[in-house]
């Protein structure tokens, strides 16, 4: 793996004359942002916060891993099985390092969504008396309360949603600032009653950065649970969960240059002990009997099914790919891009930025309203000039709705983003605006 100092990818702005020089050159890494679209156009991938695209590292260790290795995991007595269940558990083990946490407190799922979902449905089946006694801390009644943000985005918005609404806790919400931000004035929402405080880490329609710890000391005053979406950071930041405190964390492997079908759910050990289970079957289980069964400890208590192996593989290579480059270089360089579209964004006649206009605390990742012209139109013209971008409400529509609109369109950059991109970004948005002007 390139080290900093020696990697011919990176470049230092200090010594580049160029106006838009960057701190990380990758594009040539990824082989899709090679392509063209739309008739010739060179692609400019915007739609990170959506999904990233791969390395080739992580395309080439999917690869060699079903060539070569490819096997159920922790089921087999032969040798393929035991490389594949070995090249599964150091997956594990890398992407616990790459987010400070030990590695068998990381659970593999299906996606971000699915961990969240794990842990609602670990909180519901505890208050249908699943899990013995350890389980009863995750209790609801009525007497409860959920808390989350008016910025989360559907997947930790949802399903909190169904478990008040199974459990007949009370859901609360900590609204956002006029900025897009989570209102840290007031967190008086989390009251003696608050049972688990669920928050994005940084919004991905805002771009806002979550002041963490704020929050955890709050929840911990009462006694709360803490829950992390970690999917917008993880890929764009350094990332420590136990030096964070959070108790939960999740997030999704596509959105950090790793394969799609593999997300990953944080849990401190001892909370994961004592959380029953929310996919039961095959693998997570002790002794099955006719009439019951007992199950495994964490984490494969939580893995039921045959696992997707070569995506865990491939998200072992993606981290990989992040630490070699280092999230410190990452995030400076994403902060560059982000001051570049802020910037860019502010001389474009109508254009409202949804989210802090300013570059500190937050990711590159910016949603926009133009005035009198819908997303999709603003989409589409982009599209035709080879740019691609989100529109619609970016799976967060209450957080759109606080901005007075039903829909935007977002660019959101990654590693491989450069300062061109965001040139090539800024000036087919005054095409679009003249076009409707
Ligand atoms: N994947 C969704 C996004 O684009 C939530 O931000």
């Amino acid at each position: 793996m390139a080290t900093i100092a020696s990697s011919p990818r990176l470049r230092r702005q200090s010594e580049d004359t160029h106006a838009v020089s960057d701190l990380l050159e990758l594009a040539n890494d990824f082989p899709l942002l090679s392509r063209t679209v739309r008739g010739g156009k060179p692609l400019v991938y915007l739609d990170t916060g959506a999904t990233s695209q791969k390395p080739e590292s992580v395309l080439a260790a999917e690869r060699t891993f079903n060539q070569t290795h490819n096997a159920a995991v922790h089921r087999g007595a032969h040798q393929i099985a035991e490389e594949a269940t070995e090249a599964f558990e150091a997956a594990r083990s890398g992407v616990a390092q790459f987010v400070g946490v030990d590695f068998d407190e990381i659970v593999w799922t299906k996606n971000a969504t699915e961990a969240l979902n794990l842990v609602t449905h670990g909180f519901l089946n505890a208050t249908l008396g699943r899990g013995g006694s350890e389980a009863s801390r995750y209790r609801l009644t009525s007497d409860d309360e959920i808390v989350v943000t008016e910025l989360e985005h559907h997947a930790n918005l949802v399903p909190w949603q169904e478990l008040a609404a199974k459990t007949g806790a009370r859901l609360r919400w900590i609204p956002v600032t006029e900025e897009g931000r989570i209102d840290l004035e007031q967190l008086d929402v989390i009251t003696e009653r608050t049972r688990v405080v669920a928050f994005t880490h940084a919004s991905n329609v805002t771009g806002a950065i979550t002041d963490v710890p704020r929050i955890v000391e709050r929840a911990q005053e009462v006694g709360a649970y803490t829950v992390l979406d970690a999917c917008q950071s993880a890929a764009h930041m350094p990332v420590d969960f136990h030096e964070l405190g959070i108790d939960f964390a999740a997030f999704s492997g596509h959105k950090m240059l790793g394969p799609t079908g593999v997300g990953v759910l944080y849990g401190r050990k001892d909370l994961l002990q004592a959380l029953p289970p929310f996919l039961t079957g095959g693998s997570m289980v002790e002794v099955v009997t006719m009439g019951e069964t007992t199950f495994m400890p964490p984490p494969q208590r939580f893995e039921a099914g045959t696992q997707m192996v070569a995506q865990t593989v491939g998200l072992h290579a993606a981290v990989d790919y992040l630490s070699g480059i280092g999230m410190g270089q990452l995030s400076a360089h994403e902060d560059h891009l982000a001051g570049l579209m802020l910037e860019g964004l502010s001389a474009v006649p109508g254009v409202r930025v949804l989210g802090p206009t300013g570059s500190e605390n937050r990711l590159a990742v910016v949603a926009f309203d133009v005035s009198g012209v819908h997303p999709h139109d603003v989409g589409q013209i982009l599209d035709d000039q080879g740019i691609a971008v989100r529109v619609g409400h970016h799976c967060a529509q209450p957080v759109h709705r606080a901005f007075g609109v039903h829909a935007s369109t977002r660019a959101s950059a990654g590693a491989y983003t450069t300062s061109r991109d965001i040139e090539t970004f800024i000036d087919g948005l005054h095409k679009v605006v003249r076009f409707f002007a």
